[in-house]
């Protein structure tokens, strides 16, 4: 199987008539994905590990059969509702096909190579990104996770449970975790910062999701005098304009991209709205203003509305800042087999950055023409995808065969 016959397969899972993909943790599309993550694995030979978070690794071991100070790559296959097809498979794709590569050129193992696919990064099912890689790093409490509910009310719990995985066996996970020596992540850039076919990623921002909750009265649209509504949506209206302000004037960026109007019916003033920001900034202190300047604001827009008004922070990333001599390898690993490697930093975040906490982690971002991700216009080319399959075999060569 080429990259080309790889991507061709997983191009029309959970695709929508727009082009855009639907692979949510533990639905049916993303289900069809694990499948195809495990023929790949099994056309090659890799066993696959099942770990108790949901996250599946395909190991290539070494003949003399160690187990210890493993490289790790790979990314994830779920999406965010109308996604790009390169934000998450690359990364798996590139691994599959960097151990072809490695493979036909002789490459013997010194240390183990495992293909990651981590659930949920997008955590556009249960709200939390990274849940998979969080729950195996210990990034975040079991019994919260288990908690967590879906758009249609289904626990995480639940959802593990019906996937054949036991719900009181998630989290962090030392025995695995103590195998891998490092982690490098291969993923599309998803900005235009980019102007060479791969680059190396320099740090992560701080980023995170806020949940505000707006509770009104709900009531009949054309019965109830104006005097008389306890609108949550007027509140809700001052958030999303609050959040592009306070993002302005704190120099950082703020998103609200998610919003819930319960029940929702055209001719009903709303009983409550939860409306989801997301805000990302250069520094801990931007973002945290970001966020204290837009609930300042709300709660000002609805005290005399009479709505209430609640905050929850659904996951926090602070500054990630890449192994410094790893990110240093893989640059000039990269540029010797390339001939360029800019580093740069990203808005965005990965399951990298999470088990930065854990092991020395890295990046490579692979040209994105369009700059757009998180969309259907998301792309690479693919001269520039065989590029990165090139670098991330030359970067698995450098660390772990030879
Ligand atoms: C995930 O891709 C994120 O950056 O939100
Ligand atoms: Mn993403
Ligand atoms: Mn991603
Ligand atoms: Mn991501």
């Amino acid at each position: 199987m080429t990259f080309e016959e790889m991507w061709a397969d997983l191009l029309p899972l959970g695709r929508d008539a727009a082009g855009g993909y639907h692979r949510f943790a533990w639905t049916p599309p993303e289900l069809e994905c694990r499948a195809w993550f495990a023929g790949e694995a099994r056309r090659r030979g890799l066993d696959v590990e099942h770990d108790a978070n949901g996250n599946m690794i395909a190991w290539w071991l070494p003949e003399d059969g160690v187990r210890e100070n493993a490289v790790l790559t790979g990314s994830h296959l779920d999406s965010v509702p109308g996604g790009g097809a390169f934000d998450g498979p690359l990364g798996v794709v590139s691994a599959f096909a960097a151990i072809d590569l490695l493979r036909e050129r002789g490459a013997r193992l010194r240390r183990p190579i495992g293909v990651a696919a981590f659930a949920e990064e997008e955590g556009a099912r249960f709200g939390v990104a990274c849940l998979g890689s969080r729950l195996l790093t210990g990034a975040i409490d079991p019994a919260r996770a288990r908690a967590l509910t879906d758009a249609d009310g289904r626990t995480f719990a639940d959802v593990l449970h019906h996937a054949g995985l036991d719900p009181e066996a998630i989290g962090p996970d030392d025995d695995l975790l103590n195998r891998v020596g490092c982690f490098v992540e291969l993923h599309v850039e998803q900005g235009r910062a980019l102007a060479e076919p791969v680059g190396v990623a320099a740090s992560i921002v701080p980023h995170g999701r806020w949940r505000f909750g707006f509770a009104g009265e709900g009531n009949h649209a054309g019965t109830t005098a104006l005097a008389d509504r306890r609108d949550p949506m007027l509140p809700f209206a001052s958030m999303v304009l609050a959040a592009r302000e306070a993002a302005e004037r704190n120099g950082t960026v703020a998103t609200v991209g998610k919003v819930r109007v319960d029940p929702g019916g055209v001719n009903a003033i709303a009983a409550s709205v939860t409306g989801w920001l997301d805000a990302r900034g250069p520094d801990d202190a931007s973002v945290r203003r970001t966020v204290a300047d837009v609930d300042a604001a709300v709660r000002a827009a609805a005290r005399p509305h009479g709505v209430t008004v609640d905050l929850a922070e659904e996951s926090y990333t602070e500054v990630v800042g890449f192994d410094l001599a790893l990110r240093d390898r893989l640059a000039r690993v990269v540029k010797g087999a390339l001939g360029g490697a800019p580093v740069l930093p990203t808005g965005a975040g990965h399951d990298a950055g999470i088990l930065s906490a854990r092991m020395p982690t890295a990046m490579l971002f692979v040209r994105n023409p369009t700059g757009v991700s998180h969309a259907p216009a998301e792309r690479a080319e693919i001269a520039d995808c065989l590029a990165g399959v090139e670098a991330l075999a030359a970067v698995l060569d450098d660390l772990a065969a030879g």
